[in-house]
Formats: structure tokens, sequence, C-alpha cells
């Protein structure tokens, strides 16, 4: 039997992107490369932009991950150290497992890029049949660190199938 594709959400954390200040480019650009046929090959189900508060994202990601039963959520944004950056706890509040390989692998590979790439947390990891991954914000970091992580993640996803 053919395989269906990776099932896969972009959650957007931005407050600006949430109340229309700030143009959503890094969902988007996430979203085009997912799809990529030389890539993951994966179709984006669902996309939303939440605000930089821990329920707002929390209720997110239960819902994709019990409720719609995506493989894969990516989330963008709300990974540093401002006040309002709550994303990992958010995330790591909502998962079973966490995969810290993933984050190293993000970290191993930006800091070649950027010293700044110790400024972002990400939280990664596994809840019931999901695999969620925290992405920083900007439009650029989003990409490089999704271009890290691609390398595993059609693995991931078939076994947690
Ligand atoms: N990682 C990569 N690969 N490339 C980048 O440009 N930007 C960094 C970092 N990680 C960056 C990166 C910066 S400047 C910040 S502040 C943190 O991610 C956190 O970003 P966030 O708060 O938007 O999630």
């Amino acid at each position: 039997a053919v395989e269906r594709p990776p099932q896969v959400g972009i959650l957007t954390v931005s407050d600006r992107c949430y109340l229309g200040t700030q143009e959503d480019s890094s969902g988007p650009n996430l979203k085009a490369i997912v799809e990529q046929e030389q890539g993951l090959a994966g179709q984006v189900v669902k996309t939303k932009i939440v605000a930089d508060e821990h329920s707002q994202i929390q209720d997110a990601l239960i819902n994709w991950c019990d409720e719609e039963k995506l493989d894969l959520i990516l989330t963008t944004g709300g990974t540093g150290f401002a006040t309002r950056d709550v994303t990992p706890e958010a995330t790591k509040a909502v998962l079973e497992k966490e995969a810290p390989g993933l984050a190293l692998s993000m970290l191993m590979g930006s800091l070649q890029i950027t010293p700044l790439a110790m400024l972002s947390r990400p939280a990664c990891g596994t809840r019931r049949n999901s695999l969620i991954i925290n992405l920083p914000g900007s439009k650029k970091g989003s990409q490089e660190c999704y271009e890290f992580v691609l390398p595993g993640l059609r693995h991931a996803i078939q076994l947690l199938r």
C-alpha cells in the first residue's frame, strides 16, 4: 500500500503576528519547505497563529496531537529569553517523552552559523503518535533549524505510526 504522506501542523507563536501588526513569514515559508518533494514531502493540514501565551500554545498542541492526530507539529517563535517567550515551557507541559537529540542537532548546526543560536531554548519530543519540534521565530532561523533535523524526520514519523 502507498503510505500516507506525513500530516503536518505549523504553529506560529508570536504576539505581533497574532495581533496582525506583523506579517507571518516563517509559517508560510516552513509550509513550503515541508511540502517540497525532495524533502519530507509532507502535507501541511493545519496552520495557526497564537499569542505568546502558555494556554493558547498548550491547547493548540493538545488538539493537534490528540484530536487531529498529526504526525509532526512544528512551532516557530517564542524560544528565546524575552519574558514573553514561553513556547518551550508550554511544549514541555504536553510532551510525554522528550527528544533532546533533536534540540542538540539544531544547536550544533546553528552554532556554526551564528553564536546567537545559544539563545534558542527549543523543546522537542513526542505526545502519543505526534512529534513536536520547537523552531526559532525568524524565517532564517526556523528554516535553518528545520533543515538540521530533517534527516531524522521520516524515520521518526515511521516509528511513531
Ligand atoms: N538559529 C539559527 N539556525 N539561525 C538563526 O538565525 N537566531 C537566534 C536563535 N537561533 C537563529 C537561531 C536568535 S537571534 C534568537 S533570539 C533565538 O534563536 C530565539 O528566537 P525566538 O525567540 O524567535 O524563538
